[in-house]
């Protein structure tokens, strides 16, 4: 059954962006080297995918490490102090451990005060999950200034033997501060986020997922040979939902607030394929240079590609104070989600 949107309808922003920041790590496995892993090729992978290369953390680094750069990024740049922070949030499905939070880890490292720090379990759709919540938390007071982090280290969850999978992830971290709008403008638009809705489907949870490792299948010697611990995605499956469903709630978010493609200065997709932006974008009857793409240098990273996205949009100048933005993720759940700010 379909669950009903989380969000209202908001005109009125409560909290806006003060900082992005992201993190790669250095190391790039491009598609020629996975052709010496897996039966596959360049050719097939830029085709069906648009990726290109993707990022792999070295041994040592844990998912924290990433999501803690990324935020001391977005942190300088909002030029604000780690104990200026009152809550933490973290999207991902690669924490650093079962129990305690990632989030928890990165509060430590960042060397932010005591406050609510957690985790939340919304796979590629993480980072639009976190934002509506920390929207949320702002407008309603209980929070000032949230750090909202989406971090992923798919290369240690990937079957590496799987080519379905395999050719696709990748690793890197994005952050942002979210903090009170106070009626900032830039270019007479009121800097924000205008709208955010946020969707679960349970009945498709097969469709990706990690099925070893939980309370349902504890992993066993016989469970680890079988790559019960890795991901296992049906990719047309979830290829064609993310295609509909990504359509939907960007229109039902725009629709929120009266607005239409044309009042968009740029699209922030997640980056799961190409040919599945492409298409979502199509079927907004938006074109695609309003989109922003990077899955060709970094893959799918999951719930740090539009956090990631956004902060290589402002720092290189495309995005600007005013730009209406339109977020938009689809992932393991089956979760995803839109949002529509103005930056
Ligand atoms: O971000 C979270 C959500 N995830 C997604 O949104 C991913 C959604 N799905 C996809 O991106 C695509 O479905 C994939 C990239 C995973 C696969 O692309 P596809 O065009 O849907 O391929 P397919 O599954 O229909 O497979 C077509 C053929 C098959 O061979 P046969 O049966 O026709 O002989 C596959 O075995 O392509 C084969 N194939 C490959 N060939 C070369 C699958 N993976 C590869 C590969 N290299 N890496």
């Amino acid at each position: 059954m379909m669950s009903a949107p989380s969000s209202t309808v908001r005109r009125e922003p409560a909290a806006r962006i003060l900082g992005t920041g992201s993190y790669l790590p250095d190391l790039v496995r491009t598609n020629a080297e996975l052709e010496k892993l897996v039966d596959t090729s360049d050719a097939w992978i830029i085709e069906r995918t648009g990726i290109r290369e993707r990022r792999i953390a070295p041994p040592g680094m844990v998912t924290s490490d990433m999501a803690t750069e990324a935020a001391k990024r977005a942190l300088e740049q909002a030029e604000l102090q780690p104990t200026d922070i009152d809550m933490i949030v973290v999207g991902t499905i690669t924490p650093d451990v079962p129990m305690p939070a990632t989030a928890a880890y990165v509060q430590q490292k960042l060397g932010a005060k005591l406050c609510p720090a957690f985790d939340l379990s919304a796979a590629c759709a993480g980072f639009v999950y976190g934002l509506a919540i920390a929207d949320n938390f702002i407008r309603c007071g209980a929070a000032k200034r949230v750090l909202v982090i989406g971090v992923e280290m798919l290369s240690r969850v990937v079957n590496w033997s799987d080519r379905t999978t395999c050719v696709i992830f990748g690793d890197g971290a994005g952050a942002v501060v979210l903090g009170a709008a106070d009626g900032a403008e830039a270019r007479g638009r009121k800097r924000g986020v205008l709208s955010t809705k946020l969707y679960t489907d349970g009945g498709s949870t097969g469709s990706l997922v990690i099925p070893g490792g939980g309370t349902a299948e504890p992993l066993t010697p016989e469970g680890l040979t079988q790559a019960r611990g890795k991901i296992h995605m049906k990719g047309q499956d979830v290829f064609k939902v993310a295609v509909k469903n990504l359509h939907s709630s960007s229109q039902a978010a725009l629709d929120d607030l009266g607005m239409t493609g044309a009042d968009l200065d740029w699209i922030c997709p997640h980056q799961a394929n190409l040919r599945i932006v492409d298409l979502a974008v199509a079927k907004l009857g938006l074109t695609k240079d309003k989109v922003l793409v990077n899955i060709d240098r970094v893959g799918n990273t999951s719930s740090a590609s539009i956090p990631i996205l956004l902060d290589e949009g402002v720092r290189s100048n495309r995005l600007k104070p005013g730009d209406n933005i339109l977020l938009c993720a689809l992932g393991a759940g089956i979760s995803w989600g839109s949002a529509v700010l103005t930056l």
